[in-house]
């Protein structure tokens, strides 16, 4: 399974002997670059970074590391290896052979689920596109560039699928997909999370770990289905996906060091004398991890949906782990539990497994998102810092779903329109915070150099000094 480079589109899918295919996506390829120069990266088109680029899709050293010119990267189309006879594992297609073309029935609900992955990947490049000119170090400033020139690979393979696939119904939607724009009035990307701004670097780290995150479960629910091509795909972006969440965790554990480094040099928990001293205080972080974590919960949906039933019976997307799970992988007759507020408190119900599994799969993203918190926790811990960061209620400032006619605190209280618009503010980021945060970020490019709100990282990028030239400006 190694990947041609010497085509005008890197591939592992032997683009050149489907010649029909290969024309319609290096015709879509000058929309991508268009649309690359237009929304991707501010500024960063003549500089040199030191990029991974795939060259297998092994998961043993598929990466090669180098100076790459961010406009001459090779975008191009990575399938993980076939697995011979694959069979569906869930569902009620259970047991038979994988899918290599996509059954006429499932045709629109399968063209629906590519087209909302593939959309947030280009999504999430607009909204990160203005944090170079405001990065806090070179070794930042390479990482996000990473992460960006990956997304724009993940819109390939969701395009690959779309043009291989879907024929002409395919190939307008990969136009669909250069021409709307995250946050636009007219034309916003699908998902509310992907039309948020990313304005300054906290939320940037928050975006990759817990956004990123939200990525990697809907692409582990993909690499269960029974359409091969999609499993396949699914599989390789997931290898990819691991070092955005390492951006966002290390980012943020990077800044809450630097912070619980102040306040015992300083001997001070006090809002305003950390701001003076120019470090983000532990309770804002707090404020935008409870956003972040509330704004990402809905990109799973509702709680109960016939949608997910139907995609799961169907063998489109499975559950995380699908096959590590010991039932019939057909939920029959099997209960989920979901809250509901009833009757002005928060009851725990039980809906039938099958409805009940974009809760699920919320539940699994949960537990990871918690596991890298108490991680966090362990820094202040060893500082003798008595604050704890923890994930609020799942009702929480919630959009979609059961929640959304409720306010509900973090720690789990229903409350009055009154008590919501009184206290939300000590939960959510204020203008004033984010002005504070904003007024921090400015640009660090010496090599070694951080800025003052982020401890440097305790080690580099595949193996080099953290003081490494990562980005070379021309
Ligand atoms: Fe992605
Ligand atoms: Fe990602």
């Amino acid at each position: 399974m190694s990947i041609n480079y010497s085509e005008k589109i890197p591939n592992n899918v032997d683009l050149s002997g489907n010649k029909t295919l290969q024309r319609a996506l290096e015709h879509w390829q000058p929309g991508f670059l268009n649309w690359w120069s237009e929304m991707g990266p501010d500024e960063s088109s003549n500089i040199d970074v030191y990029l991974r680029t795939a060259i297998s899709v092994e998961p043993k050293g598929w990466a090669h590391f180098d100076y790459v010119k961010m406009q001459d990267y090779r975008w191009g189309i990575f399938l993980a290896p076939a697995e011979p006879e694959r069979k569906i594992n869930f569902g009620e297609h259970l047991g038979q052979p994988a899918w290599q073309e996509v059954p006429g029935e499932y045709r629109s609900a399968l063209r629906r689920i590519i087209v909302t992955q593939g959309d947030t990947e280009p999504a999430s490049v607009e909204q990160q596109r203005h944090l170079g000119l405001t990065c806090p170090s070179l070794y930042d400033l390479r990482n996000l560039f990473q992460v960006n020139v990956e997304e724009g690979r993940h819109l390939w393979a969701m395009v690959y699928l779309l043009h291989a696939h879907f024929g002409r119904d395919g190939r307008e939607e990969g136009e669909a997909l250069l021409a709307r724009r995250s946050g636009d009035a007219d034309n916003p990307r699908i998902l509310t999370a992907f039309n948020e701004k990313t304005p300054d670097w906290l939320s940037f780290f928050m975006f990759t770990f817990i956004t990123d995150r939200d990525g990697k479960y809907q692409l582990a629910a993909l690499a269960e289905s029974g359409f091969d091509p999609l499993s396949r795909t699914c599989r390789f972006m997931l290898t990819e996906e691991a070092h955005h969440m390492f951006v966002g965790e290390s980012g943020i554990a990077r800044i809450i060091q630097r912070t619980c480094d102040a306040m015992k040099e300083h001997k001070t928990e006090d809002i305003a004398k950390l701001r003076g001293l120019g470090v983000i205080d532990l309770p804002t972080l707090q404020k935008y991890l409870n956003f972040h974590y509330s704004v990402t919960s809905d990109l799973y949906g509702s709680e109960i949906s016939s949608n997910a039933a139907s995609f799961y019976a169907n063998g489109l997307k499975g559950r995380f782990e699908e096959t590590k799970l010991a039932d019939d992988h057909k939920l029959h007759g099997s209960e989920y539990p979901y809250m509901e507020v009833v009757a002005n408190q928060i009851v725990v119900k039980h809906a039938p497994a099958l409805t009940a599994l974009n809760e699920r799969l919320r539940d699994d993203w949960v537990a990871d998102v918690q596991a890298g918190v108490s991680r966090w926790n362990r820094i202040p811990e060893k500082a003798g810092i008595a604050f704890r960061f923890t994930l609020p209620h799942k009702g929480f400032h919630r959009r979609i779903g059961l929640f959304t006619e409720h306010h509900i605190s973090p720690e789990g209280k229903i409350l009055s329109e009154a008590d919501w618009t009184r206290q939300h503010t000590d939960w959510l980021p204020t203008e004033e915070d984010r002005a504070y945060v904003c007024s921090l970020m400015g640009r660090v490019a010496e090599h070694g150099k951080f800025a003052n709100w982020i401890a440097p990282p305790p080690r580099g990028i595949n193996n080099q000094p953290v003081d490494f030239e990562y980005v070379r400006f021309n």
